[in-house]
């Protein structure tokens, strides 16, 4: 999209919808040929509402399939999530800094998801799995509320069913016909099998879980540069001109939205930010 102004959004049309959970849905827009890098994000228009900020959740590898995954939180992803197959959407990007997938070439790959957190994750899933014998072991670590709020769960156990990885999911709480792990996902981390020192980390999902999930892989030796994790802020312009982002020294939308837990860490213990 280099020959197109930025801050004008392209009009496009919702190809395919799926619900995937009761607040949550799976919008495919017809764009032509989309190509973007895993953990990149467009900025979406309902004309007449507003614009959001929202990863691509779909195949790097399927430019022909441009897909988004959203959550009902507020008037512009309402809206989103309630669009219909045919209606027009304002597309702008693909923006950001995404997950350092070169960087993970040739080293243990631990993903580490909470709640809607799977869906800008899932694009680096794929790319792992389709280019599985450049990385070592690769380890998929997922927590939910409940097994309601569980997203993706057909390809959560597809992926379980392969033989070259490790697919671990837990809900907070689940009432008696749940067979799965309890407790937060923190509590994969001590089992999950990685060579430490040759590991590199993806995090995404509420900043509180990161937090701890981050320390927990720093406690098991994973270097503080190679645990990478994805911001969210509420966002403007999404290209580095407005500030509305401003995250103590860097933009989201510019600088990241993936960065790693070193850049991080002071700034995400200091509450105000
Ligand atoms: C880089 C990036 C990628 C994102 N990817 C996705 C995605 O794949 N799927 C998805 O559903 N959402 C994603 N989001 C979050 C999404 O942009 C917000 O949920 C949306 O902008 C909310 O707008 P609204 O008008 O619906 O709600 P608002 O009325 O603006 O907000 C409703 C509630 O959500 C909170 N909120 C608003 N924006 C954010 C935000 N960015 N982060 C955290 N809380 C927020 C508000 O504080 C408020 O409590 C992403 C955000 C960023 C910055
Ligand atoms: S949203 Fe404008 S600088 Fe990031």
């Amino acid at each position: 999209m280099a020959d197109h102004d930025p801050m004008i959004p392209r009009v496009a049309h919702v190809r395919r919808k799926q619900r995937e959970l009761v607040d949550v849905a799976t919008l495919e827009i017809d764009a032509g040929e989309f190509f973007f890098a895993p953990g990149q994000f467009n900025m979406l228009t309902v004309f007449g509402v507003g614009e959001a900020a929202i990863s691509v959740s779909g195949d790097p590898a399927d430019p022909s399939r441009l897909v988004h995954t959203i959550r009902a939180v507020g008037a512009v992803s309402r809206a989103l999530t309630e669009l219909s197959v045919g209606e027009p959407i304002g597309l702008r990007g693909p923006f950001g800094r995404g997950w350092p997938m070169d960087e993970a070439r040739g080293r243990d790959v631990i993903v580490v998801a909470g709640g809607l957190g799977l869906a800008p994750l899932r694009p680096a899933l794929y790319r792992l799995f389709a280019e599985r014998e450049n990385y070592g072991r690769v380890i998929l670590l997922y927590g939910a509320r409940s097994p309601q709020d569980i997203l993706f769960r057909d390809e959560l156990e597809q992926w379980r069913g392969r033989l070259d990885a490790e697919v671990e999911a837990t809900v907070d709480h689940a009432r008696g016909d749940w067979r799965g792990n309890v407790g937060v996902v923190t509590k994969l981390i001590a089992r999950a099998v990685f060579d430490a020192p040759n590991a590199l980390a993806m995090l995404c999902g509420p900043e509180i879980m990161m937090r701890f999930v981050a320390d927990a892989l720093g406690d098991r030796g994973v270097a503080p540069e190679r645990i990478h994790l994805s911001m969210e802020r509420s966002m403007k312009c999404a290209i580095g001109w407005c500030g509305h982002c401003q995250f103590g020294p860097v933009f989201i939308c510019r600088d990241g939205p993936v960065f790693t837990y070193a850049q991080l860490r002071g700034l995400l213990a200091t509450k105000e930010l």
